[in-house]
């Protein structure tokens, strides 16, 4: 098992990839914040069946968490990250520090209108423009063919795509299918906040997101039936706070009318204790 190159300066990032340039070589870029579960890897694998290198960037961007989250303790476990990343014979690991990213005197960043003022990014103010900022910034630095985004983070990839129809970037960007425990609930480097009554009440949020896709299997197509369906199992249990759950059109994460018509995704995020988590399931 071969480990990957660490690559900490823009310098040594950009060597790399004009290596890789000489060598025609297509390159598939995964974008994380660390703490990997298998759902990150699943993104990996994919990149790996999909280029001739495959780059992964670990860095918990500043930009993207408001005040009073969790930045301080978001979970950083590095060692552990690089053995997984070696395991899936990724070549290189991108790791810059915040003033890399952000030096003294950054101002511009990428504000995204319409779509990224809404469910998550209504909930947590300014957290698009840090994801859209730090992306851009990467896919700049990292110039992939190919890059792999998480449908358990439905918004913030469809996001992406965006940025990248609107800015013009020479990239294709993939969607990859949420990983769960066995249980249901959805990966994620945040479920280790959960304390143990908490993490048996979690996979609540996927049964919910089940009874919703049942009944509309079943033919129904009222949002609001649907969204109460959903609701319904989640708020049997006192300890969920919801702060929102929404069916609304996959293509541009608009509401869904009256009655559901086009292809729609159910969008949940509850607060469970302290922690925030979300996960979403697309109707068909
Ligand atoms: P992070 O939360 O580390 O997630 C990195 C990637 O893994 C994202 O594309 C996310 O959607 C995907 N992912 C997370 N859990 C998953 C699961 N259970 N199954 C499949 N994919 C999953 O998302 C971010 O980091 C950041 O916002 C980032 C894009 C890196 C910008 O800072």
């Amino acid at each position: 098992m071969t480990m990957p190159s660490t690559l900490i300066s823009i310098a040594d990032l950009q060597a790399r990839r004009q290596a890789w340039d000489s060598d025609g070589a297509k390159v598939a870029f995964v974008p994380t914040m660390g703490a990997l579960h298998q759902g990150h890897l699943s993104l990996v694998k994919q990149a790996r069946n999909l280029a001739d290198r495959v780059i992964v960037s670990i860095f918990v961007n500043p930009t993207q968490f408001g005040p009073g989250e969790d930045l301080s303790k978001y979970p950083r476990t590095l060692s552990a990250d690089l053995e997984l990343l070696a395991r899936e014979n990724v070549e290189a690991v991108f790791l810059p520090s915040d003033a890399t990213m952000y030096p003294d005197g950054f101002q511009t960043y990428v504000h995204g209108k319409g779509m990224a003022l809404q469910l998550e990014g209504s909930s947590r103010k300014h957290h698009f423009e840090g994801v859209l900022t730090v992306v851009l910034k990467l896919f700049n630095l990292v110039q992939p063919h190919v890059a792999i985004f998480g449908k358990k983070d439905y918004q913030q990839w469809r996001l992406i795509e965006q940025m990248v129809a609107d800015l013009n970037l020479p990239i294709k960007i993939i969607g990859g299918e949420t990983l769960r425990d066995s249980d249901g609930l959805a990966m994620s480097s945040r479920n280790r906040y959960l304390s143990e009554g908490e993490r048996q009440l979690a996979p609540f949020i996927y049964q919910g997101l089940l009874a919703a896709k049942a009944g509309f299997a079943a033919g129904e197509r009222s949002p609001e039936v649907l969204i109460a369906s959903c609701r319904n199992v989640i708020e049997q249990h006192q300890d969920f706070v919801v702060d929102y759950i929404e069916l609304r059109q996959r293509r541009n994460l608009l509401p869904c009318g009256t009655s559901v018509a086009e292809a729609s995704v159910m969008l949940v995020a509850v607060r469970l204790g302290t922690t925030r988590l979300i996960d979403n399931m697309e109707m068909d």
